[in-house]
């Protein structure tokens, strides 16, 4: 299978810098757009940057909204992603640098310029996508493929929020605009992405046997790895992971189903909720390819290559 070319949508974010170790590992990356989410816009851009220092990449780099579309944020995931957004380590300034077109607008030229051929995956809020529909409607025609990291499609979220999962709840508005924009799209959720925890010991012997990335990795994990063991969680969530996998290979797919996924936008308790029409009751067109399950050794397999641990 050939690999993708693919515009990546990020808020780095720890398990976005693993998605985007692998897309670079296993893919043609044309380029970033990043948005505001586990932390800030001024650092989401520096980890995205200082990722690309870090392997040697001139992938360009496009900064985006630095809020939500309409409502500001009530919270960030600096608790899990540390205040900086890459555990705190405290990296030098990188070398790379943004380029000074909008990430929305680079999302709309890069799909004019190569119609049909760009995967499109989307690791944070949808902020810049909403933006870049609401300028070019016809977005979604010139995108060979949308993968949406979102969601929990039976309301066990992980915000305060509680059916919300981060990405959406960050920005409800967008994600509506998206979700009720795009004709089909593949939802990688976050209730998938506890199913697809990887053992802790399987991922220490991948850090330990990588390389650089391996090393990066392991100091940017280390304080969601104190975050998952004082919430009493094994193993290691890569939410972003599992979706950048779904995106590179579609064939590791085991089980989904396509469904009616709509957003809450107004809901007391259930804003930024995810709410599928199981039984179609509503007559909706399906508007989402929602991931259940993926073969997990060929999703380990993408993980350790991109640290390094395995050729
Ligand atoms: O809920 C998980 C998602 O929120 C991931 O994309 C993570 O990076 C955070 O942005
Ligand atoms: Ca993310």
């Amino acid at each position: 299978m050939a690999a993708p070319h693919l515009l990546i949508d990020t808020d780095p974010g720890v398990d976005d810098a693993l998605a985007l170790l692998m897309a670079h590992a296993h893919a043609k990356v044309e380029a970033l757009s990043i948005a505001a989410g586990n932390v800030g816009l001024e650092h989401t851009v520096r980890n995205a940057c200082t990722l690309l220092d870090l392997i040697e990449a001139d992938t360009p780099v496009h900064a985006g909204c630095p809020t939500p579309l309409v409502r500001l944020p009530e919270e960030d995931a600096a608790f899990v992603h540390g205040s900086d957004g890459l555990g705190d380590v405290g990296f030098p300034a990188p070398q790379a640098q943004p380029q000074d077109e909008h990430a929305a607008l680079t999302l709309i030229r890069r799909t004019r310029e190569r119609p049909g051929e760009l995967t499109l995956v989307a690791l944070g809020p949808l902020t810049n996508l909403a933006l870049a529909l609401r300028l070019d409607p016809s977005l979604p025609e010139r995108v060979k493929r949308l993968v949406i990291m979102g969601g929990a499609v039976t309301g066990h979220g992980n915000t305060m929020s509680v059916p919300a999962e981060f990405n959406i709840g960050f920005d409800p508005e967008a994600a509506k605009v998206v979700f009720e924009a795009w004709p089909m799209f593949d939802l990688v959720d976050w209730e998938a992405t506890l199913r697809h925890a990887f053992d802790g010991d399987t991922f220490a012997a991948w850090l330990k046997a990588g390389d650089r990335r391996a090393r990066f990795f392991d100091q940017i994990f280390g304080k969601a790895r104190q975050y998952n063991a004082m919430r009493g969680r094994s193993g290691v969530i890569a939410a972003d992971a599992l979706a950048m996998a779904v995106a590179l290979d579609e064939s590791i797919i085991t089980r989904a189903e396509t469904r009616h996924v709509g957003v809450e936008t107004e809901g007391r308790l259930t804003r930024g909720s995810t709410v599928v029409d199981w039984e179609n009751r509503l007559q909706r067109p399906p508007n989402a390819r929602i991931v259940f399950d993926v073969d997990q050794a060929a999703f380990g397999a993408m993980v350790a290559r991109a640290l390094g641990a395995t050729d």
